[in-house]
């Protein structure tokens, strides 16, 4: 599927389409309509599930989206949150530079500095997407986050927080003393976050509203995982900075040969099973990108993107990243709020260390599409895993029938309590079945003459189509919910099998 299409199919089938689309839309903000949010809720509420229920120490929290200034400051965001813009100098439109590079052909580092950008623009003549000019304005930094004035008149300068991550940071000290005291802590927070992005496009590639499910691992740097076990076996690849091609390697490998310390790898294997087993993403479908130099986040110690392979965005792109961010942000925190951040683990004072599991929701909702969504000669088909269905289970009438019709609402009225129905009594069956193919509902139930005629084999049972192999299944109403709750149930020990 090409962006277009992926797109088509998200606004016909009721996902998501640009904010405000009655008045023309805006660039970088969606808005998610029944279908796309309930798919949303599946992914953040199937990764709440792994990353942070499995976590022996792990727990939700929830912080404002909006932050004042000071935090910001010393996090080093209000400074070194910026993308290297460049404006032509007769229309006044203005670009990533790296995008514009990429745009015209030219590879550049997307964290290459002022006078790199300008100097490729300048060989390259590059020309202006939008006037064909060639005279550009020097390259500057632009800072991303979204500045907000809290209160009337001149009132303090606030921002939208430009990651969830900051909210961990801030609450992690009375977290730490509301709960157990103990090393390793994570938090977790799946919310909003907001950029300035210069170059909003490729549908929800670079939004500037965003929702990030990030979990942040609070560690003692001398005592955590220091062996990988079993999990050492698991074979990912990786492309590691500065080596010229992508490889396939065991995790105990990656530790041994390329110095990658064992926490880190151990949630490299963590993140791999996700998106392998839970997720379903074929294997030669993910890899993990290793920054380094000016392309590493300037918190980062070791720094990968989690890229997964999309054809509607042209090949492997980041979903996620696995960051260890070292001490960098409590120490900051610390200095900048004069609140101790060290605390005490065996006797011993310690700023803990942060490991953090980040994923961009959107991107990572657009890859089920883009990945799951098959067209044969007949039929179209999103084949995600059940449980990440946006509707479980959709109930059809044979025929508009009274008889029928009523057989059609007591089943509607008895699954809705467990799962998301969807009652559709328009058009034909054929269609009917394609729609929710279209949108992945794994079973449909249709109820016919037999499910009605009193004396019949079949009274009081209907037909349950599934959506995978298309076969047709005749079950008791009365065992219906059993027969879907078996198969859309999602047990994420099942899957964690590492501890
Ligand atoms: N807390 C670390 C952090 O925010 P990041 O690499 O800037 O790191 C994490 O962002 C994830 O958020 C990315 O891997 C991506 O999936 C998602 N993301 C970042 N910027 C985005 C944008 N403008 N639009 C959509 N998703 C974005």
């Amino acid at each position: 599927m090409d962006i277009e299409e992926l797109m088509g199919l998200a606004k016909r089938r009721g996902l998501f389409w640009p904010s405000a689309e009655i008045y023309g839309g805006a660039s970088g903000i969606y808005d998610y309509g029944d279908v796309g949010a309930l798919l949303k809720r599946r992914f953040e509420s199937v990764w709440l599930s792994y990353f942070v229920d499995t976590g022996r120490d792990c727990y939700l929290i929830e912080g404002s989206t909006v932050l004042p200034e000071a935090p910001l400051v010393h996090s080093g965001h209000a400074s070194r949150f910026n993308d290297t813009i460049v404006g032509c100098s007769k229309c006044k439109t203005f670009y990533r530079a790296d995008v514009l590079l990429s745009d015209a052909g030219i590879s550049i580092s997307e964290g290459a500095g002022t006078a790199e950008m300008d100097k490729a623009i300048k060989e390259h003549r590059v020309k202006c997407p939008n006037c064909k000019s060639t005279q550009f304005m020097p390259a500057k930094a632009f800072n991303m986050m979204i500045e907000l004035q809290l209160g009337p008149e001149k009132g303090d300068r606030g921002y939208l927080r430009p990651e969830t991550a900051q909210s961990a940071y801030l609450n992690f000290f009375r977290e730490f003393n509301v709960l157990r005291k103990t090393l390793p802590l994570g938090l977790a927070i799946i919310g909003k976050a907001y950029r300035n992005e210069i170059s909003p496009r490729q549908g929800l590639f670079r939004m500037r509203e965003l929702t990030q499910a990030e979990l942040q691992l609070f560690f003692d740097p001398e005592h955590w995982v220091s062996e990988l076990g079993d999990l050492g076996k698991r074979t990912v690849t990786v492309h590691l900075y500065g080596k010229k091609e992508k490889q396939r390697i065991a995790l105990d490998e990656l530790v041994e040969k390329h110095k990658i310390p064992a926490f880190y790898a151990w949630h490299m294997g963590f993140i791999d099973a996700f998106y392998r087993e839970v997720i379903g993403v074929p294997e030669e479908k993910i890899m993990f990108l290793e920054k380094g130099g000016e392309e590493k986040a300037f918190y980062n110690k070791i720094h990968m993107d989690i890229e997964i392979d999309i054809d509607s965005w042209g090949g492997f792109r980041e979903v996620g990243g696995l960051h260890y961010r070292g001490d960098y942000d409590l120490t900051q925190h610390g200095k900048g709020s004069k609140q101790e951040m060290a605390v005490l683990v065996n006797e011993r004072k310690v700023v803990p260390h942060v490991l953090e599991l980040s994923f961009g929701v959107d991107r990572n909702l657009w890859m089920l599409l883009d990945v799951f969504f098959k067209k044969d000669s007949d039929r179209s088909v999103l084949g995600i895993k059940p449980y990440l269905a946006p509707y479980h289970v959709a109930v059809f009438s044979l025929q508009k029938e009274a008889d029928l019709d009523s057989a059609v609402e007591r089943i509607y009225k008895k699954l809705r309590p467990g799962f998301k129905v969807f009652l559709d009594n328009s058009g034909s069956i054929g269609r009917r079945y394609a729609r929710m193919d279209e949108i992945g509902t794994p079973f449909c139930v249709t109820v016919d003459y037999d499910t009605v005629k009193k004396g019949s084999k079949d009274h009081d049972t209907v037909t349950v189509r599934s959506r995978d192999d298309k076969k047709q299944t005749r079950v008791k109403i009365d065992d219906l919910g059993s027969f879907i709750a078996e198969r859309i149930a999602f047990n994420p020990y099942e899957y964690f099998k590492f501890n």
